[in-house]
């Protein structure tokens, strides 16, 4: 069966009823791809950030609201100097070349992370894209570089104490709406590709009550069929906040 036989008849088992709001993808496996297939690793990186394109594209045509893609944590920047270096350039290629076809498909950007210590010509490039982007309806993709989860929470906790809020007026809700952007909703779908199984500091605070989806794919193997067998396991599960599945099935009917 070809993938496209294949994404068809998986798109065809989808409960529309049941689509996650935000799916969050730690992108793992650029370096393993390449190495199989007797590359660099910076063709890896340029595999997996051409294959963002179609991810986006689909998951946008069947209605998901949010994606974040992990692509590049506040520990990356340990890598060799090279990688962090490419890293930087395909970040500010992928933001100049995809901008318009984004655009067009109705998308909104958002660069989510660490601002401080990034190529100033990247929050430039990033703040066009978002500004071109933000009356747009589709889909919100959320590009999570010089991002940590941990980062996040001590950022918002440092803007929290320097607004002189009481402690005991400071809630749940407080600390999410000092997040990098409180408008990004709760991770509903985690999914790691490369075959690891680790969350890796993404999305920390977002991802509490987020289904975790691991597949031993490498990210730039993963395509519209991987997305959908991600989405049908997480249609699959129970998700109980907390509660029993006897309360659930109460809350029903
Ligand atoms: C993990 O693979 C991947 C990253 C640290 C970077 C993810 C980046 C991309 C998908 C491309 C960049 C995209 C943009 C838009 C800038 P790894 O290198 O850790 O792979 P390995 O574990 O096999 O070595």
């Amino acid at each position: 069966m070809s993938r496209e036989q294949l994404k068809k008849e998986l798109e065809a088992r989808l409960d529309r009823s049941k689509m996650p709001t935000h799916i969050g993808i730690i992108m793992d496996g650029n370096g393993r791809w390449a190495k199989n297939l007797g590359k660099s690793r910076l063709k890896g990186h340029q595999q997996g950030a051409r294959g963002i394109k179609a991810i986006i594209r689909y998951a946008n045509a069947i209605g998901i609201k949010h994606v974040s893609l992990y692509a590049f944590s506040v520990e990356n920047w340990s890598r060799p100097a090279f990688e962090v270096y490419a890293l930087m350039k395909l970040l500010k290629t992928y933001l100049i070349q995809q901008r318009n076809e984004l655009h067009e498909e109705g998308v909104v950007f958002r660069l989510v992370g660490r601002r401080d210590n990034l190529p100033a010509e990247i929050i430039k490039e990033a703040e066009i894209s978002t500004k071109l982007m933000q009356n747009n309806t589709g889909l919100n993709l959320n590009l999570c570089f010089n991002y940590g989860g941990r980062a996040e929470i001590v950022d918002a906790v440092k803007k929290i104490v320097q607004s002189g809020i009481s402690p005991d007026k400071i809630t749940e809700e407080t600390i999410r709406q000092n997040l990098y952007w409180p408008e990004i909703p709760d991770v509903d779908l985690m999914i790691r590709t490369s075959g690891e199984m680790r969350t890796s500091n993404f999305h920390l605070w977002r991802c509490a009550y987020s289904e975790l989806y691991f597949t031993p794919v490498f990210w730039p193997d993963f395509d519209e069929a991987e997305l959908l067998n991600a989405i049908l396991a997480f249609q699959g599960r129970e998700r109980r906040f907390g509660l029993t599945s006897a309360q659930l099935g109460s809350q029903e009917s």
